[in-house]
């Protein structure tokens, strides 16, 4: 029998990894709860619909990455359900908003939500089948300020605060404004005629999106097509006053706040209920998939699920990127605790125990050992997993006064219960 492994493009998280994540997501939470963002949580699949009309039948995501099942009905009262394990959170978030009335306290709604995701791609580095977004949407009702370019330029800015908290340096902003969906359909027809000379030259993927999508064109990789693509309309030459406006006043306000940035006329983006801003924060660092993050407004999304009308903007950042390009930064942090305690023999465990259960209470970071193994057992296991180890025989529980070596200096000293947690508390060799 073969032996059973994760699931291709899947992965088992571990520690000290996973340490790395929580410092992540704690720092994503810090960050979104000074701008007033609280937490949505999701289901984890949905109705195969939603995607379709949100994220768009022609896209990638839709029409082959998604993971996507009949799900049989169980009762007379159930129906036969085609299913989807979602793909990305921005249609769940909005399907909620429209689920719950949020729109109804005529409040801009701002929500952020972390968790899995999945879409049935190639695996490569930094592209996974499951992986992790931490993400947020500011929706409301127009009369909520919803469409502001302020709001726009509030999100970019707190990403850039929130990618700098995380220790991620060299990052690059790219925007651009793909405009309202009469600009976007002009810009297609602009492109359609544009490419009817040329595009027999041009990748058969091209050859297909220049009639279903032509602005998908725009995302081809193939270096043949680049020189092609490069001389095609810009989408700006296409924007209505009402959309170049809303695209100058968030730049103006970027520009205010210092966040740097570079537009890219090419940033059309993967998903189909793009208006107006979208945007891509990029990393050197991470190779081919070089997005630590994408976003941008959806202003007729509510709309074309069946919802009020609901401006929104919002941005899903890739987890597992973010872990890349600090693991590139950073040098790793083994988890090391304050104190690993010998019991020396096994009827001090349960002594030893209770010790734990003291300096535990104090905050401190304990690893309990075990009486039965000879001292130098217990050193080697101290020595890979703690700053120091702290020896409970009989003399030391009688007497009070506990033994301890600090790896970093070598120093053996005898230490008083009653001090002791301010001892290990101490950075090594102080
Ligand atoms: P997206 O560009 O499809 O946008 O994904 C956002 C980010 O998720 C990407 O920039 C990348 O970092 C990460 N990501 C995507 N696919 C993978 C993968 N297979 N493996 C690892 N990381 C991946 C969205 O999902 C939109 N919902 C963002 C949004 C929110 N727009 C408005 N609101």
């Amino acid at each position: 029998m073969s032996t059973l492994k994760a699931v291709r493009g899947t992965r088992d998280l571990l520690p000290p990894e996973t340490a790395l994540w929580n410092r992540i997501e704690a720092t994503a939470r810090a960050v979104f709860a000074r701008y007033n963002f609280g937490e949505i949580r999701t289901p984890v699949f949905e109705d195969t619909g939603l995607f379709a009309r949100s994220v768009g039948e022609e896209t990638d995501i839709v029409s082959k990455e998604m993971y996507t099942w009949e799900d049989r009905a169980r009762a007379q009262s159930e129906k036969t359900q085609s299913l989807t394990l979602r793909p990305e959170n921005t249609a769940g978030v909005v399907r909620a908003y429209i689920e719950h009335g949020l729109g109804e306290s005529g409040l801009l709604q701002k929500l952020y939500y972390i968790g899995p995701q999945f879409r049935r791609e190639r695996p490569q580095k930094g592209r996974y089948r499951q992986f992790s977004q931490i993400g947020a949407e500011v929706i409301g009702p127009p009369s909520s300020g919803s469409e502001s370019p302020l709001r726009d330029a509030e999100v970019l800015e707190m990403l850039a605060t929130l990618l700098d908290e995380l220790g991620i340096t060299g990052w690059t902003l790219e925007l651009n404004s793909v405009g309202s969906t009469a600009d976007r359909a002009r810009y297609n027809d602009t492109l359609r005629a544009a490419l009817a000379p040329v595009v027999g030259q041009m990748c058969v993927d091209c050859q297909r999106r220049a009639v279903t999508n032509p602005l998908r064109v725009l995302d081809c990789k193939v270096p043949a097509d680049q020189p092609i693509i490069e001389t095609l309309p810009v989408i700006a030459d296409s924007l209505d006053d009402a959309s170049k406006a809303h695209f100058a006043a968030v730049l103006a306000a970027l520009d205010a706040a210092s966040v740097p940035y570079t537009r890219n006329h090419r940033l059309v983006r993967g998903l189909d209920y793009y208006t107006r801003t979208t945007f891509e924060f990029t990393h050197g660092g991470l190779g081919a998939q070089n997005a630590l993050l994408g976003g941008g407004r959806y202003d007729g999304l509510s709309e074309a699920i069946g919802g009020p009308k609901a401006p929104g903007i919002g941005f899903a950042m890739g987890e597992d990127r973010l872990v890349l390009t600090l693991q590139a930064l950073e040098a790793p942090q083994p988890l090391v605790a304050d104190a690993f305690i010998a019991p020396l023999g096994e009827n001090l465990n349960a002594a030893a125990l209770v010790l734990a259960r003291e300096l535990r209470h104090q905050g401190l970071w304990i690893e309990l050992g075990e009486g039965s193994f000879r001292l130098k057992k217990s050193f080697e296991a101290a020595n890979k997993t703690a700053h120091t180890i702290v020896i409970l025989g009989e003399d030391e529980l009688q007497s009070g006064i506990l033994t301890v070596k600090t790896f970093a200096t070598g120093i053996q000293t005898k230490v008083p219960r009653a001090e002791l947690a301010v001892f290990l508390s101490k950075p090594a060799g102080e």
